[in-house]
């Protein structure tokens, strides 16, 4: 046998330190928005343990600046300039069971996407600390030295400052000014705009912690309080909430919950818009991670399933433990994951039946509204798989005014009817009910309409053996009168007196 001979590499050292300069611009665009930034420095006081969290806002300064008060654990100045290091702690070592931190990054990469002066301010056992990353220095400097201040009574928001607890400013807010940096009015009114989207994200994402008599957290912006937005409506008596499943992982356990949210009729219009998000009820169905009681992905299916519009009150809570980061690749931002293979394949038998389940009971009951009503104005045909619907031209009103046409008018007051229906836009309806369902409705009848309606319908009913004091609830069956009913059942009242006087 020969010899086998190892090469070994010959190396030699040279300094490849990151150009401070160049780094740390490259950690203002990690994909934040202002409503992702300000989640992220909240996780950071809700991990500290604080009870309250003030956002202050000044748009209208001459220098628009950002503050996030807490009453945390606050810091000293030694773990100060740790928290300001980048990259201040790695993503593989052991978090407390509620820490919502995971890289070490947050603080900073989310307030560099916002703003290029980041001071903390921070005051435990009575000593007060304060550091500063201003990126034109790092610019001029090229290094890595963070500024301490020592007078921190001097800085802006120092007055928001607990006795115990960490306050975060942002000034520079080069990224808010919306393009309109001279124009004073017009980058206010911008701010404010992405203020109030944030808003409805932070009231979303921490709801959770919002939520009860007595709330884990109290959140505020300018003063105001922020009320939870659940969107799993879960305290709605109207909420089918089916029971909890346990999927038990090696990392630990993953819980999933379906919802089904009530119909929009059964809510008031503000917790409709509220749990439906900017984006609508449609985009807003699928699934709801959350991680350690922190939501963060609010919606979508994540490939189980599309977005129909019959399945779009249909809702998944799915609560993950912070020890499976890393098979879910929960990002920087905690505002992505993916699904690690175990999870989706069991995720994906329960989405189907919850899906299948709730296409089902849709269907039935539109069907049910159509052929349990007596004399129906509609008529649901099935025809070679197809469904159709076809004007009924049985229908009393119709057939009483068909026979009082001679027989000539009376085949084209037939073909007419057939025409509309043959003429349904089926393909408008379909794109109209696409998202805006609940803004499709049907057209105002008159009150003469209304009452030649009722009066043959009651005419008929009766020739049919349906007894008087059987007449409001028949009619009512009928979904076009039950919800005129207000209408109709005075003139359902003078049919019956005139019929029995
Ligand atoms: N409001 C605060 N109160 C007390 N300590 C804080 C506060 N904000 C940050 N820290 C400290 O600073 C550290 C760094 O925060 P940073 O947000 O950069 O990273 P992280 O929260 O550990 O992880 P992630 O990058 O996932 O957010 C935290 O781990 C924490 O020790
Ligand atoms: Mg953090």
């Amino acid at each position: 046998m020969g010899t086998v001979t190892r090469n070994k590499l010959e190396t030699r050292e040279v300094d490849a330190t990151p150009y401070a300069a160049s780094l740390i611009e490259g950690h203002r665009d990690f994909g934040y928005n202002l409503e992702t930034a300000l989640a992220d420095i909240i996780d950071n006081a809700i991990t500290a343990g604080a009870r309250t969290v003030e956002l202050i806002a000044d748009t209208v300064a001459d220098e628009p600046w950002i503050a996030l008060a807490d009453d945390g654990s606050g810091m000293t100045e030694t773990e100060l300039v740790e928290a300001m290091r980048l990259g201040s702690k790695n993503p593989t070592d052991e978090r407390e069971a509620e820490d919502l931190g995971r890289f070490g990054l947050g603080l900073k990469s989310a307030s560099f996407s916002q703003c290029r002066g980041l001071t903390v301010l921070t005051r435990q056992d009575d000593r007060t600390s304060c550091a500063r990353w201003d990126l034109d220095r790092v610019a001029k400097r090229n290094d890595w030295s963070l500024e301490l201040i020592d007078n921190p009574e001097l800085v802006t928001g120092h007055d928001l400052l607990p006795e115990t607890g960490t306050v975060v400013i942002w000034e520079k807010l080069d990224r808010l000014s919306g393009g309109y940096a001279h124009d004073r009015a017009k980058r206010a009114e911008h701010m404010n705009s992405e203020l109030s989207h944030a808003e409805h994200h932070l009231r979303l994402v921490f709801h959770r912690f919002l939520e009860g008599a007595k709330p884990r957290l109290k959140l505020s912006l300018n003063g105001r309080p922020l009320k939870p937005i659940d969107p799993m409506a879960t305290s709605h008596a109207a909420t089918q909430k089916d029971p909890e499943e346990i999927l038990r992982l090696r990392q630990g356990d993953v819980l999933i919950r379906c919802h089904t949210l009530p119909h929009h009729k059964r809510m008031s219009r503000e917790e409709w818009e509220e749990t439906g998000g900017p984006e609508g009820h449609l985009k807003s169905q699928g699934l709801y991670v959350y991680r350690e009681k922190r939501l963060i992905i609010a919606g979508g299916w994540l490939g189980l399933a599309r977005q129909t519009e019959l399945t779009k009150l249909c809702r998944i809570a799915v609560d993950i433990p912070n020890t499976m980061d890393a098979e879910w690749k929960i990002d920087v931002k905690k505002a992505s994951a993916q699904l690690p293979p175990v999870v989706r394949e069991r995720l994906k038998k329960v989405v189907e039946r919850f899906v299948g389940t709730s296409k089902r009971t849709y269907r039935s009951r539109g069907q049910k509204l159509v052929d349990e009503t007596r004399f129906p104005i509609w008529n649901r045909v099935q025809k070679d798989g197809q469904i159709v619907f076809r004007p009924n031209l049985e229908h009393p009103v119709f057939r009483t005014y068909a026979e009082q046409l001679p027989e000539d008018l009376r085949e084209g007051f037939e073909r007419c009817l057939r025409i509309v229906g043959s003429g349904l836009p089926i393909e408008t309806l379909h794109a109209e009910l696409v998202g805006n369902a609940e803004a499709v409705t049907a057209d105002e009848t008159s009150a003469n309409d209304l009452e030649e309606l009722v009066y043959s319908l009651a005419v008929t009913l009766m020739e049919n053996g349906v007894p008087s004091d059987a007449l409001s609830d028949t009619l009512q069956s009928n979904p076009f009168l039950r919800v005129r009913w207000e209408a109709a059942a005075p003139i359902l009242e003078d049919f019956l007196r005139t019929r029995i006087s």
